[in-house]
């Protein structure tokens, strides 16, 4: 995550293993991010439940997508989730079901825990599923990047993040 300030709107995308969908979520959205010129205004970053994969490289399908698009991925490196996470970021954003179950058991009292199709309330999925066992690259990437577009429609009209 880059440096920020205070006034920083701070988003944690989380997955499973850190590896496919969520680094996918954060490379998209810090390149929407940049091509709005907010770049200095949202810190951008990506966890897993699980450590699993901690300090490696997203997967290569994920990798492979991305380059396709254009979008920068070489610096993405995975971590697990820590409790400090849930008081650092003001939108924890996740991708499945079960993931939002995990983080809800994690999260302290209050703490809104998000879905990325939450943002993306046209398309009829609740779920971004994982590529890891499906192989779908390229169909997790149009989900992705149609909750990231919601996404920051969101935080732009919003401004100040809901709790
Ligand atoms: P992700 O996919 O949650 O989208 O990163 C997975 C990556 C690794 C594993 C499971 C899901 N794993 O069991 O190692």
């Amino acid at each position: 995550m880059r440096e920020r300030s205070l006034s920083m709107i701070r988003v944690l995308f989380v997955c499973l293993g850190n590896i496919c969908r969520s680094p996918m979520a954060e490379a998209v959205f810090r390149r929407l991010v940049e091509e709005k010129g907010l770049a200095e205004q949202i810190a951008i970053d990506s966890a897993g439940i699980g450590g699993w994969h901690a300090g490696e490289p997203p997967h290569a399908g994920t990798r492979k997508v991305l380059s396709e698009k254009g979008i920068p991925h070489d610096t993405l490196r995975a971590r697990q989730i820590t409790p400090a996470d849930f008081t650092e970021f003001d939108y924890i954003v996740c991708m499945d079901e079960e993931n939002l179950s995990a983080l809800k058991r994690m999260a302290p009292p209050g703490k809104t825990v998000y879905r990325l199709m939450d943002f993306a309330p046209h398309l009829p999925e609740s779920d971004v599923e994982d590529p890891y066992y499906t192989g779908r690259f390229d169909y997790v990437y149009q989900l992705v990047e149609a909750g990231c577009r919601g996404l920051l429609d969101h935080i732009q009209a919003n401004k100040s993040p809901s709790k």
